[in-house]
């Protein structure tokens, strides 16, 4: 089957996306059944493409990578067509899947929670990697898909394609997840672990996370934890059927921990991480992230450098921890395919 796919955004995760369609086009027709045709993209800065037949994958790729924008796209295409907003690229394609891959506001939500309404008002699915809409209005988008008979998918939004929503969703279907508690984000994993290892300081090794690209340009929603609170936000929501929000989760980042706290906490056996934790109980859903020092015999103190990691109390299966990347460009587009792939099972 053909699904047609819009795009909004196309940055790091957009592109890894288009290199995997590209790349994986005739196993994923012959593994699958499964046959994309991109027929359109919109990016803040790169501009927006509408092209119904099909756009040429290697073509804008290649534009991409040469630091050009979608305008100078090889092939006819209306001059208005290049130039349009995201919200109108929705209501001009008739793309049937929209991947919507801007970056997060973690504040409002904004503009892609206005993007994936509208797409599923006109009868698209979304699958999005933005933890913005999921942390903040999961519910409401979730509904909003299930009364136009569609599908909200946000597996990259925790742990990029490291498999957290399809594992409960599929590999653990009926059994109650109580409890979880993770690594979530991996700049701070990757700092607290240079400093352990390599006896850094924390200046230097932030420096380090952000020149190998993990870290935020402003470094603030990592280190301050505010990364992570949404990811354990949309865990809660997602997996322990919670209705928080942010605000009703205490935060506290690694910005406080010194190298000799780290060394003082391995000198006694123990290992800081900064921990996402959700638990249901008595009925209720309650979430925190602090840094915590682990014991080392715990299966997330092993987790080094820019890894995440999950573990899972379960009623039938016990606990079940998967680790693995949580950011990246192949892994979070990686991600978005996972999604448009279970859109086209259904
Ligand atoms: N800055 C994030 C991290 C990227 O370090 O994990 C993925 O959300």
């Amino acid at each position: 089957m053909e699904h047609k796919i819009g795009l909004i955004g196309c940055g790091t995760v957009g592109q890894g996306l288009l290199q995997i369609l590209q790349d994986k086009k005739d196993y994923l027709r012959d593994a699958f059944g499964f046959e994309a045709k991109v027929v359109a993209i919109a990016d803040k800065l790169k501009g927006t493409l509408i092209v119904p037949e099909g756009i040429d994958i290697p073509a804008v790729l290649e534009l991409l990578g040469a630091g050009k924008g979608l305008a100078d796209y090889p092939k006819a295409v209306p001059e208005q067509a290049k130039s349009l907003d995201p919200l109108d690229m929705i209501e001009r394609t008739d793309a049937d899947i929209i991947a919507e891959m801007t970056y997060t506001d973690i504040k409002t939500g904004e503009p892609a929670t206005g993007y994936i309404k509208k797409a599923l008002r006109l009868g698209k699915s979304v699958v999005t990697s933005n933890k913005g809409p999921a942390a903040l209005h999961y519910r409401e988008i979730q509904d909003l898909a299930r009364q136009n008979g569609l599908q909200f998918r946000i597996e990259g939004t925790v742990m990029s394609g490291t498999p957290v929503f399809h594992l409960a969703e599929c590999g653990l279907a009926g059994n109650a997840v109580r409890e979880v508690k993770g690594i979530l984000n991996g700049t701070t994993n990757f700092i607290l672990t240079k400093m352990e290892t390599e006896g850094m300081d924390y200046g230097p090794a932030l420096a380090l996370a952000q020149k190998l690209g993990y870290a935020e340009a402003d470094p603030t929603a990592d280190v301050e934890g505010f990364d992570a609170l949404a990811k354990v936000v949309i865990l809660s929501n997602v997996l322990l059927g919670g209705a928080l929000k942010t605000s009703d989760v205490p935060c506290k980042g690694i910005s406080a921990i010194t190298k000799a706290d780290v060394e003082a906490a391995k000198a006694q056996g123990f290992r800081y991480k900064l921990i996402g934790h959700a638990k249901r109980e008595h009925g209720a859903v309650t979430a925190s992230v602090s840094p915590q020092k682990l014991p080392l015999s715990d299966p997330l103190a092993g987790v080094m450098g820019a890894q995440n990691a999950l573990s899972l109390e379960t009623d039938l299966m016990g606990k079940i921890t998967i680790q693995g990347a949580g950011a990246g460009k192949l892994e979070t587009g990686f991600a978005i395919l996972s999604d448009i792939l279970a859109v086209h099972r259904r």
